[in-house]
């Protein structure tokens, strides 16, 4: 389940990069921010099941992981309308950050941090 978790979320960084890269008036953006919804729901499908029934350690990184997905799909929807994304773009590589070493620190999957 750790591989199905990473693997949405790096498809849903991947297909977001090539979006944000997009005419975001074409067809191709729409379809493909379609696209992502999709993913942010796997993301957290996948997060919620490796969660399992130890939600104390883990609702801290969950809440982090909402956040990420709430700043790509809110800095998707400023571009299209031709608004500054700048503060979004921080507060979704810091918080990327933190949920990616959590995310390792934690117990399940990959352990590179000991
Ligand atoms: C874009 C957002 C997210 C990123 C980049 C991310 C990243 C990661 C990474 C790097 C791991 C470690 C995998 C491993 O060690 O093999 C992980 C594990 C995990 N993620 Fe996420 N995640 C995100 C969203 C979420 C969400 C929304 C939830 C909860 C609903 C969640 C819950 C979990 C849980 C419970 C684990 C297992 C932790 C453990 O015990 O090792 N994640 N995630």
């Amino acid at each position: 389940m750790t591989h199905m978790h990473i693997t949405t979320w790096v498809v849903a960084l991947i297909l977001f990069f090539i979006a944000m890269s997009m005419d975001k008036s074409s067809r191709g953006f729409k379809i493909l921010h379609m696209i992502v919804r999709v993913f942010y729901v796997l993301i957290i499908l996948t997060g919620f099941a490796l969660i399992g029934s130890a939600f104390d350690v883990y609702w801290l990184k969950a809440i982090v992981g909402i956040i990420v997905i709430g700043m790509m799909e809110m800095i998707l929807v400023r571009a299209k309308k031709g608004k500054s994304t700048g503060a979004l773009w921080i507060v979704f590589i810091i918080a990327f950050l933190v949920v990616l070493y959590m995310g390792l620190a934690l117990p399940q999957g990959f352990q590179p941090f000991g």
